[in-house]
């Protein structure tokens, strides 16, 4: 026995999900068999071969041994009950199940079922290791029943995968004028963003001193000014800047301090740089392309 505990490791084959299966034979004495099996996977698709393996102290094994063929049923989610019948021992586990006299029993109502002649059987450790070709399936849109870490579950797709799925399809390619004008944007705001923080502003805060200095002073209509560019004038927002002696206010209205002016000037000043670097790659004709493509884009927007 190798030098770890056998539960760790039944624990730890627990954790690979696995479908539930039911494997039928009749024995040389024509006794049904039956046996709830996890182990079943497949293993080659020219020829169809599946396998499976059943634990030497089955008492379904002298059946398994004698028989020439057996039948593999992937349980269907309300088929728990089934599997658990057949999962335990010394009752008669086929009881008011229509499976005929001879031949192999073929259970009805499965997510899948495969018919195979027994091709190999290996001695494996404490199990017998069975390979079948398949000679006969038929699969159904059942839900497959699950199992896991010693218990049934139910297979779920993943969120978040079928949405990034349905997003990818969605996306516009990347040539698209809205991408690449969203690109373009959060790349130059980000700039922006470095700059403005350097001044110690927030990110409302450049929004609400041009509000001020365009003449707006009432408080719901800077925040409003603020939130169409996606940000926030929160309280705390506000009441950073006033901290700051930048803003000051009062009965809902709001007033430019002359600390939040030379803000301003400061701020006029970064926003000016980043312009300049902008334009410096471009040639004066691409500017004046740039500013008269940029003005048309947004009128036809509000068209
Ligand atoms: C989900 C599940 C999977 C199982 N997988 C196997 C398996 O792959 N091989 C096996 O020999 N027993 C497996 N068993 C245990 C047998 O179903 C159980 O020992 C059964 O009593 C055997 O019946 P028998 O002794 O009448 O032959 C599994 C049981 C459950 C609940």
């Amino acid at each position: 026995m190798a030098g770890f505990d056998q539960r760790d490791f039944r624990s730890a084959l627990g954790r690979f999900a696995t479908g539930v299966t039911i494997i039928t034979a009749r024995g040389g004495d024509g006794r049904a068999v039956g046996v709830t099996a996890n182990s079943f996977n497949s293993v080659s698709l020219d020829p169809p071969l599946v396998l499976w393996s059943l634990d030497r102290k089955s008492g379904s094994l002298d059946a398994f041994e004698s028989a020439d063929e057996f039948a593999i049923h992937v349980l269907g989610l309300d088929q728990e009950h089934l599997s658990n019948r057949f999962a335990s021992r010394g009752a008669d586990k086929f009881e008011g199940l229509a499976i005929g006299d001879t031949g192999v029993p073929l259970l009805e109502g499965s997510a899948a079922r495969f018919h195979c002649r027994k091709v190999q059987r290996h001695d494996v450790g404490d199990h017998i290791l069975y390979i079948g070709e398949v000679i006969a399936f038929h699969a159904s849109d059942d839900a497959p029943l699950l199992y896991l870490q010693g218990r049934y579950g139910e297979a779920r797709r993943r969120e978040v995968a079928e949405l990034s799925y349905d997003l990818e399809a969605a996306r516009l390619g990347k040539g698209a004028i809205l991408n690449l004008l969203s690109d373009a944007y959060v790349r130059i705001i980000a700039r922006f963003h470095a700059e403005f923080g350097a001044l110690g502003l927030s990110q409302s805060a450049p929004v609400v001193l041009i509000a001020l200095s365009e003449g707006v002073i009432a408080l719901d209509e800077i925040t409003r000014a603020v939130e169409a560019r996606a940000y926030r004038f929160s309280a705390e927002e506000q009441q950073a800047m006033v901290r700051q002696g930048l803003i000051a206010i009062a009965d809902g209205r709001v007033t430019l301090l002359p600390e939040g002016k030379t803000a301003y000037a400061r701020m006029l000043a970064a926003m000016k740089r980043v312009e300049d670097h902008l334009i410096g790659g471009l040639t004066a004709g691409e500017v004046a392309e740039a500013r008269h493509f940029l003005a048309k884009l947004g009128n036809l927007a509000e068209d």
